[in-house]
């Protein structure tokens, strides 16, 4: 393990990219799944592998560094791995573009059962990368060889976007399931959809609310609607100390709509 560390880590750091020994198949990666990385696509519940690369593979692609700060010790660090968004597209080739099309969310999960849908205009817009590389240094020595790192040091118009960026730095990916939002978080959808109000509602809530609060059990639901009645989302959220997205009174106003319409068509709010 640590022979096989080492030579990757040279094969990485002088560049021998053509040459290099690790050619898909090569035996050692097939012993070591843990460095490898899945790329899922999800329909209507059936799960279907697009693509797999083994870190070495990775690392002969044209790599993006970036310098961001890491939202765990605050410190800036240089990540280095390839774009999230070539990534996506080489997986959904071969796909047609009616089904391509559907593909809103990437799901990431990582080793330790953690889980973060990002939207995919996010990764269209902004360089996230797959982060190989911390330093110079090996990610895969820690034994989390990948990371998702978002641009919002460099880019910081990324910060203007209502998402939980914090969120979307993943340690130990382990794969990345392309799917579609709406069903995805069907449950959560509202069947009435002539309110643009509550639709933008829908929305934020759906990516921002959730993106932190994962799941949403009715006690939930019925909290939120209390904080957003009253716009006390920056007080219940004061005491967060890291990063908190902005996000505005139409916003606010929409989870609120959203969360009426959307609690009545449960029946867990009674009509008046
Ligand atoms: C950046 C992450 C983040 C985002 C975005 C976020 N929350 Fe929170 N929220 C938290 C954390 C963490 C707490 C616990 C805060 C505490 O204990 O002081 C919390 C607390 C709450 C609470 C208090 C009840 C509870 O479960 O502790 C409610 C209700 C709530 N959030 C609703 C919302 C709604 C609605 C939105 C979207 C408009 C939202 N949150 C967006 C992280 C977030």
């Amino acid at each position: 393990m640590r022979h096989n560390s080492l030579f990757i880590l040279l094969t990485l750091a002088v560049g021998l990219a053509a040459t290099s020994a690790f050619a898909e198949g090569d035996d050692i990666w097939r012993r070591n799944g843990y460095e490898k990385i899945s790329i899922y696509w999800t329909k209507g519940g059936k799960k279907t592998l697009l693509k797999e690369w083994y870190l070495a593979e990775l690392g002969q692609w044209k790599l993006d560094g970036r310098a961001e700060k890491d939202p765990v010790t605050g410190q800036m660090v240089t990540w280095s791995g390839p774009r999230m968004s070539k990534l996506v597209d080489i997986a959904l080739r071969g796909m047609n573009l009616h089904d391509r099309g559907t593909v809103d969310i990437l799901v990431v999960r990582s080793n330790d059962g953690r889980e973060v849908a990002v939207p995919r205009a996010v990764v269209r817009k902004y360089p996230l990368i797959l982060a190989l590389m911390k330093n110079g240094n090996l990610l895969e020595s820690q034994n989390k060889p990948f990371k998702t790192i978002v641009p919002w040091t460099s880019m910081s118009s990324i910060k203007e976007t209502p998402f939980p960026l914090n969120k979307y730095f993943v340690a130990g990916v382990k794969e990345i399931e392309l799917a579609n939002a709406a069903e995805k978080f069907g449950k959560f959808v509202l069947s009435k959809r002539s309110d643009p109000v509550a639709l933008r509602g829908e929305r934020v809530f759906r990516w921002s609310c959730m993106g932190c609060h994962e799941t949403a059990p009715k006690k939930f639901l019925r909290d939120s609607f209390q904080i957003t009645q009253n716009d006390a989302i920056k007080t219940k959220h004061s005491s967060i100390g890291s990063y908190m997205p902005p996000l505005s009174g139409n916003d606010v106003r929409g989870v609120n709509s959203y969360l009426d319409a959307f609690l009545r068509e449960q029946r867990i709010l009674n009509s008046e």
